[in-house]
């Protein structure tokens, strides 16, 4: 069923309203791929090794399994940018500027023991506070990379395309080729 709704609601967005319901309209499809026989079977093959392990839950309890060397990556919810760009309810709770700055402490622990990092999020003003001008952020290695991303989903249509986001790493940079 998840799958299915993925596939023929609106833009392959998951969103839930305050009751935990999903909430996103009908898609625009003539004749959207419901089962992906193909893809289904290469990911249920790729998740088959004993040492593969999904799991769901609160961020901090997750991060806390991550030790020296690990490579986490981490796609929150966005700060909004705007005051109407204020979408960030994947789930009932919501995220908070709060939220974010939790998750920051969060990834400065990471960082701090040896883990390799890598964060996307927006370039709201919070962002920036909290990784590229923070002084324990950048005392654990963080950097903060401005990239082009390409986004489909935005209320205002002339917005979808290429918009700013931060890509926040203490992975260094390769060396130019
Ligand atoms: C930008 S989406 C990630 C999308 C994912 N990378 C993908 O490609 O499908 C943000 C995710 O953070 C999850 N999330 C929200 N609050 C959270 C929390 N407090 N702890 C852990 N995950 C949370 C949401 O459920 C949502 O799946």
């Amino acid at each position: 069923m998840f799958i299915y709704l993925n596939r023929t609601g609106f833009n392959g967005l998951f969103r839930l309203n305050q009751r935990g319901e999903f909430n996103v309209p009908m898609g625009r499809y003539l004749n959207p791929t419901i089962c992906d026989e193909r893809n289904l079977r290469n990911a249920a093959a790729a998740l088959q090794p004993a040492n593969v392990a999904l799991r769901t839950g609160e961020f901090d309890s997750i991060l806390e399994i991550a030790a020296e060397s690990d490579f986490v990556y981490l796609d929150p919810p966005y700060a909004p940018v705007s005051t109407t760009a204020n979408f960030t309810s994947y789930t009932s709770a919501g995220f908070s500027d709060d939220d974010q700055r939790r998750l920051q402490k969060a990834v400065v622990g990471l960082a701090a023991r040896g883990c390799h990092v890598v964060l996307s999020n927006s370039t709201a003003p919070l962002i920036t506070e909290l990784y590229a001008t923070h002084s324990a952020a950048r005392k654990v290695g963080l950097r903060v990379h401005k990239v082009a991303a390409k986004r489909a989903i935005n209320s205002d249509p002339s917005r979808r395309g290429k918009i700013a986001e931060y890509v926040i790493t203490n992975v260094p940079r390769a060396p130019a080729a």
